[in-house]
């Protein structure tokens, strides 16, 4: 049986594609028949997801850090060898970093600001001559930039920052019919997740949630690939927030 979607992408290239929403993204598109190229720092942890996701000849992975300009070349010359142009490109690899604004040292302000800003930035100029016309972009945000969060200073502004991105470009790039959109993940069971969020404040966190679950990197990996489809051609410069509405419903709240 073929599952392919013949509104979904030929080719993508999903930054940050081995684990989390990057890795789910990737199964998702494969199962459509897309081509996909996924990238990560750790040779470990990209061959690893190579097995995990079993895409045969349609899947590719390079190791590199979306942070170095370098890297970012060649990882974009890997792909023109491989797929020679791209459909989509997720701008998806980040860190988290929560800190009170007053513990923040400029080191940890470059570092976030490298990979999250700097490094999506970049990830989309040296994308853009292999990006085909009428294709998309989708950026990944966060929720934080919707709503204040104590201890998200700078991630916060950094995907504030690339929302912004996101909807600048696709005023930009409109004349090339490219599509820019972001989504704004709430709370997704992510290993990012679990390495930033304690147990001990799981419960507190669910009971904000209106859908009184935490996400998972499914839920974002179905939105992603419905704006990189055909499916999404009318819907640009967007920010779609899959949060189970933590940030636009007042949950139990009764006038
Ligand atoms: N989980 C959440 O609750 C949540 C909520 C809102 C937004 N987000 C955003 O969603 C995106 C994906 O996060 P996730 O939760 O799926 O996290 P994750 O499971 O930790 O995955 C992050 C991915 O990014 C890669 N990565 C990190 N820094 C990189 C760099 N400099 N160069 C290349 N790859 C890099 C990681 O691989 P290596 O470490 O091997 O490089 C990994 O593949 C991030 O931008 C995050 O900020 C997450």
């Amino acid at each position: 049986m073929t599952l392919e979607d013949p509104r979904a992408p030929r080719t993508a290239l999903i930054t940050g594609g081995t684990s989390g929403m990057g890795l789910e993204t990737a199964r998702t598109l494969l199962r459509n028949g897309t081509k996909v190229a996924i990238t990560g720092r750790d040779p470990d942890r990209l061959s690893a997801a190579v097995d995990r996701l079993g895409g045969g000849d349609r899947l590719i992975a390079f190791a590199g850090d979306a942070a170095d300009l370098g890297s970012l070349d060649a990882m974009i010359h890997e792909v023109a060898e491989s797929f020679g142009e791209l459909d989509l490109l997720f701008a998806n690899a980040g860190v988290a970093a929560f800190a009170p604004a007053s513990d923040v040292a400029e080191a940890e302000f470059d570092r976030v600001v490298g990979i999250n800003l700097k490094g999506v930035y970049f990830t989309i100029q040296k994308a853009l001559p292999l990006l085909v016309d009428g294709s998309a972009i989708v950026v990944n945000a966060s929720w934080t930039a919707h709503r204040g969060m104590a201890g998200g200073s700078l991630y916060a502004a950094t995907k504030a920052a690339v929302q912004s991105l996101a909807r600048t470009l696709a005023a930009e790039l409109a004349p090339r019919r490219i599509r820019v959109n972001s989504v704004s993940p709430g709370y997704i069971t992510t290993p990012m997740f679990y390495d930033n969020v304690a147990d001990d404040a799981h419960e507190v966190i669910r009971a904000a949630i209106p859908a009184a679950r935490f996400g998972t990197a499914e839920d974002v990996a179905r939105a992603v690939a419905f704006l990189g489809s055909d499916a999404a051609s009318y819907v640009n410069g967007q920010d779609l927030v899959i949060d189970g509405g933590l940030v636009g419903v007042a949950g139990g709240a009764r006038v």
